[in-house]
């Protein structure tokens, strides 16, 4: 499976021109990757993205909501979302489940509908300092997985879901996670998977680390530990060392 590395560019950057400047210089430098980039820019820049792109880019969402259409003022339904060029929406981010009440429930909701239209959902789960300190990840990603996927079946999601382990104390904070603990957490989400469904589902359901992710570490996420692809939120609004990230994760 080639590495998919996804930039998060957060509420980022201020204006369109930046925005237009940024995709095209990461462009330029990505477009023969056998990485597959999947750049998520907020809603009011999809625009920038409607050209025709090259093969290994593609385009996903920082959120959607789950209702198809109506009253719901300030939302953008996953229907819409699959009307543009939009392959993947991440959910459930720390930052929207800290600061806009999102929580395993909705969590579900926006899983089944990203679904229900066709699009590949990026469910983000992790735990927070204290909730490793008390010794309780275990518990934490058991509830974030069985939660956000409640009723969501096995043959739906074959090939079409992946997962972000992004510890919250490891986002935004230069403090990335040790790689050999990454690497246990990554087999124990898959363990979970497979309790949840069965081997041959985890098997297929890829893995992404995310919080901190440089391109010094980059690599070693990908080729240590064995993650499927990376979730890169400030370095991905750098566009030398988001490049760089990209190069050194294949
Ligand atoms: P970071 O953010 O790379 O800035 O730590 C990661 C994320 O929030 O997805």
């Amino acid at each position: 499976m080639k590495p998919i590395i996804i930039a998060n560019w957060k509420c980022n950057p201020t204006t369109i021109k930046e925005a237009r400047k940024l995709f095209g210089s990461v462009c330029k430098n990505v477009k023969k990757s056998k990485a597959e980039v999947v750049f998520c820019p907020p809603f009011i820049y999809f625009s920038i993205f409607s050209l025709k792109l090259p093969n290994n880019i593609k385009i996903g969402a920082q959120n959607c909501y789950f209702e198809k259409a109506g009253a719901f003022t300030g939302e953008v339904s996953a229907s819409e979302l699959s009307d543009l060029k939009c392959k993947y929406v991440i959910i459930g981010h720390s930052e929207r489940r800290k600061y806009f009440s999102e929580n395993d429930l909705t969590v579900n909701k926006k899983i089944a509908s990203v679904l229900d239209n066709k699009m590949i959902p990026i469910l983000c789960i992790g735990e927070s300092q204290e909730q490793r300190d008390r010794g309780s990840v275990q518990d934490i990603l058991n509830i974030q997985l069985r939660e956000g996927l409640r009723n969501i079946a096995g043959p739906k999601i074959k090939n079409n879901l992946l997962i972000a382990y992004e510890p919250i104390w490891a986002i935004g904070t230069g403090r990335p996670c040790d790689i050999e603990e990454s690497q246990k957490m990554r087999l124990l989400i898959k363990k979970i998977l497979s309790n949840l469904y069965n081997q041959n589902m985890a098997n297929n359901v890829g893995v992404l680390y995310g919080g901190s992710v440089n391109s010094a570490n980059a690599s070693d996420y990908v080729k240590e530990a064995g993650f499927e692809g990376l979730l890169v939120g400030g370095a991905s609004i750098k566009s030398q060392e988001f490049s760089q990230i990209v190069k050194n994760s294949v």
